[in-house]
C-alpha cells in the first residue's frame, strides 16, 4: 500500500467539498456488485450527474499528474471515479471490489489497484475508518483531507461505522500497465532511487531491488 499525504492540495480538497454539498446523491448500493450490496451502507454522487462526472474527471487529473501514483501505479486505464458519502449509520461492511469492471471512456478493465481519497477532516467526523485485511491483522487508514491510499484491490476492505458528522471520499480503480504486483515493486523501488538525492538510501533500495530479482530469477 502507498499512502500519500497531501495528494490533493487543501484549496482543491475544498472545492471538491463545496462542489459536492450541490451535486445529487444516490443509495451506494446502485454501484455495488451483488455480494457488496449486503454490506454496503453510505451515499454516493450520482454518477449519471454531468456535474459529477466533470468533477470526478477533474480529480482523476490532479492523481494523473502525481509522480508518486504515476510511479507506483504506473496507470494503463482508469475507472470513472465515485463519490462516497458516510454520515451517522452508515458504514460498508467486509467485501471485495470487483475484478473487472468498466473503464473511464468505455470498455472493461482489470482492476489491479484500488485509491480512497480522503475528502473530509478526521477531527470532523468520528468512526469511518478504512481496514485493510492483512494476514496479520487489519491496517486502519484514516488520514488528512487530500491523502490518497493506493492498494491492491483484491484485498478484504470494510469502512467502520461512522458515528458522528460526515466522511467524504473518492474512490477509483486503475489497470496497471505491469500486471504484477512484486514488478510493479521492484519498478517503484528503482524510480526512487533515480528520484533520491540521499546515497545512503540509494544503496539500501538498489540493494533490496537485487534481492528482488535474484528471488525471481535465482536458482540455488
Ligand atoms: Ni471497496
Amino acid at each position: 500500500m502507498l499512502i500519500i499525504a497531501n495528494a490533493l492540495p487543501p484549496g482543491e480538497v475544498r472545492r471538491v467539498r463545496e462542489a459536492l454539498a450541490k451535486l445529487p446523491f444516490l443509495d451506494g448500493r446502485s454501484t455495488a456488485g451483488e455480494a457488496a450490496r449486503q454490506v454496503k451502507a453510505n451515499a454516493q454522487a450520482d454518477k449519471a450527474d454531468p456535474g459529477v462526472v466533470a468533477l470526478g474527471l477533474s480529480v482523476r487529473a490532479l492523481l494523473e499528474r502525481h509522480e508518486l501514483v504515476a510511479a507506483y501505479a504506473r496507470p494503463a486505464r482508469w475507472s470513472g471515479l465515485l463519490f462516497s458519502r458516510y454520515r451517522p449509520g452508515n458504514a460498508y461492511g467486509p467485501h471485495n471490489d470487483n475484478a473487472l469492471i468498466a473503464a473511464e471512456g468505455g470498455g472493461r478493465m482489470r482492476t489491479d489497484l484500488s485509491f480512497t481519497l480522503f475528502l473530509s477532516d478526521p477531527e470532523t467526523y468520528d468512526g469511518g475508518a478504512l481496514l485493510l485485511d492483512g494476514l496479520d491483522g487489519e491496517r486502519e487508514v484514516r488520514p488528512l483531507a487530500g491523502t490518497v491510499a493506493i492498494y491492491a484491490t483484491g484485498v478484504l476492505h470494510r469502512v467502520t461505522p461512522v458515528t458522528r458528522g460526515e466522511r467524504l471520499a473518492c474512490v477509483g480503480w486503475i489497470q496497471s500497465q505491469v500486471r504484477r504486483a512484486d514488478q510493479r515493486e521492484l519498478l517503484f523501488d528503482l524510480a526512487r532511487v533515480q528520484a533520491t538525492q540521499r546515497a545512503g538510501e540509494a544503496r539500501l533500495l538498489l540493494s533490496k531491488s537485487v534481492g528482488d530479482l535474484l528471488r525471481m530469477w535465482a536458482e540455488p
